[in-house]
């Protein structure tokens, strides 16, 4: 079945003579000719061992500092942002009443501070930590991902789509007298209502911040033929700007202009996350989000919002507030380094790099984009290896998740930017794996934009899949 799909469309889009890309591909193309004389192309198994994933790759974590090129005083901001972002919150700075954790660096702590979940998951600590009462969600295990969880509908009928948090400050010693309860977790699973996110890493944040409207449109429209063929679409997640009369809060209208940030690239900017997560996973109001999101009054115990830009500080540093401060130590933060050799080895991983684009993953995890005029000058005209086109596209009913954000749909997903997946633990959305492979396969389902592309991959030899997975590896 998978030979008589794959090889017309890989013909067809040999024929078309459109392997090309015009923005910002980082790797020769030439491997197409190859590929269609390479062993296990022609339906033959070839001998040796089956691809596998070479797993985390071990060694320094290759992220975590700042971007080259700083100035001093962009260098401090970002030291004194990176310190906020580490430290854990308790209530007299406004934690809860409800949260996920007291700290951003706890969630993105892998492979160092900016990353994404980490081996061992702190929440399953933090839920009885000094007395708070919390009973563990069963999706929540010690040994990880970090999750937090939405809930596809409202007890109505109608869309809920938001982020329910798992905990609540009763029972803190430093809390006396908050009565709360958890939401209903074992209720909501039985009715096949929770979803889960895991966290997305921010290195290299601010460079995908400065990339310029146009160059991901440009991008979305190029290899326009191979894409037809192949079904990619894609589209920009968009965020109208205000609603018609409809009765409903328009959450989060903005500009108009592309949001990027996000599973379902539904933040426009650092700031707008920082401020969303502060209030939404440590429960501490903020000039962006300033109401409490449970307003039960015996939890409430510091001022509303609960952090604020200091209007008497004597230095700018000690002036703005921790939003500000967690969104310069993002924005200042740099790229995660590749591996030149591991795993694998260099002709392997160079191999993989090509085959990566032959297959057709190129199409969407784009290589490279690029910055524009940015005030920083770190992060002005920079390539940005990201490996995504920052586009929607649909998934299939096998990743969907019933969750609509902006103009994404339960179905669609921002392509994953797989810079640093080399010391990735977890994968997709809601990380169902840590399987390379498997993470390759889920793309594949009914009315997922990758199909075509999965069949390429799979119409490879063993030895070619295992190069694509060392490249992926190395990244
Ligand atoms: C309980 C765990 C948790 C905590 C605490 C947390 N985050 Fe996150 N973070 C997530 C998850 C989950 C996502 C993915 C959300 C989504 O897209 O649905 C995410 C995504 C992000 C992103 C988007 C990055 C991208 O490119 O997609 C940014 C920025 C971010 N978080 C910043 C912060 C900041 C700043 C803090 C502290 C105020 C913080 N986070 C605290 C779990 C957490
Ligand atoms: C149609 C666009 C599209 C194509 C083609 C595509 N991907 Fe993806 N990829 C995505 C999207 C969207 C996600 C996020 C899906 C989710 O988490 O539910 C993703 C996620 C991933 C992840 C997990 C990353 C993470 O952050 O956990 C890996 C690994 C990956 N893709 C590799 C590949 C490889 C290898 C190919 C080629 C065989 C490929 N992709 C082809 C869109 C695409």
């Amino acid at each position: 079945m998978k030979t008589r799909f794959a090889l017309p469309l890989l013909l067809a889009s040999v024929a078309a003579g459109s392997f090309l890309f015009e923005v910002g591909t980082a790797f020769s193309l030439d491997s197409v000719a190859q590929l269609l004389g390479a062993p296990g192309v022609i339906g033959i198994p070839p001998p040796g061992p089956v691809a596998s994933d070479p797993g985390v790759r071990v060694g320094t974590p290759d992220a975590g500092g700042p971007i080259a090129g700083l100035s001093p005083g962009e260098l401090a901001f970002f030291e004194r942002g990176k310190t906020e972002f580490e430290e854990a919150d308790g209530i007299d700075e406004g934690l809860g009443p409800t949260m996920n954790l007291d700290s951003c660096g706890g969630c993105h702590a892998q492979p160092s501070v900016g990353g994404t979940s980490p081996f061992a998951n702190p929440q399953a600590a933090f839920a009885n930590q000094n007395g708070a009462t919390n009973r563990i969600p069963p999706f929540i295990r010690a040994d990880g991902p970090v999750r937090e969880a939405r809930f596809v509908r409202n007890p109505d009928g109608t869309r809920d789509g938001g982020v329910h948090a798992l905990f609540t400050i009763a029972g803190r010693a430093d809390a006396p007298g908050c009565a709360l309860g958890q939401p209903d977790f074992d209720a909501q699973l039985a009715r096949g209502n929770v979803i889960f996110r895991i966290p997305t890493p921010v290195f290299g944040a601010g460079l995908i911040e400065q990339i310029p409207d146009k160059v991901i449109l440009a991008n979305q429209a190029s290899n326009a033929g191979l894409k037809s063929v192949l079904g990619i679409l894609g589209r920009p997640n968009i965020i109208v700007p205000f609603g018609t009369i409809s009765g409903q809060t328009n959450n989060n209208g903005n500009d108009g202009t592309i949001a990027r940030f996000g599973w379902k690239a539904q933040n426009k900017s650092l700031l707008l996350f920082s401020g969303e997560a502060y209030n939404v996973e440590m429960g501490i109001t903020n000039e962006l989000f300033q109401t409490e999101r449970d307003e039960t009054a015996s939890c409430l115990f510091t001022p509303v919002p609960n952090n604020v830009t200091n209007v008497d500080a004597a230095t700018p540093l000690e002036a703005i507030s921790a939003i500000e401060k967690f969104a310069f130590f993002q924005r200042f933060l740099a790229a995660p380094t590749p591996s030149p050799d591991t795993p694998g080895g260099a002709t392997s991983i160079a191999s993989g790099g090509s085959l990566f684009v032959s297959v057709g993953c190129a199409l969407c995890h784009t290589p490279a984009l690029y910055t524009g005029r940015s005030t920083v000058a770190a992060l002005r005209r920079q390539q940005v290896n990201l490996f995504s086109d920052l586009l929607l596209h649909d998934m299939g009913v096998g990743l969907a998740d019933g969750i609509s954000q902006g103009q994404a749909g339960p179905r669609e997903f921002r392509t994953s930017p797989l810079w640093g997946l080399g010391k990735r633990i977890f994968l997709l959305h809601d990380g169902r794996t840590s399987d390379l492979a498997v993470a390759i396969q889920a793309h594949r389902s009914d009315g997922s934009e990758a199909n075509a592309v999965v069949g390429n991959f799979n119409y490879l030899g063993e030895s070619q899949k295992q190069d694509i997975l060392n490249f992926l590896r190395s990244l």
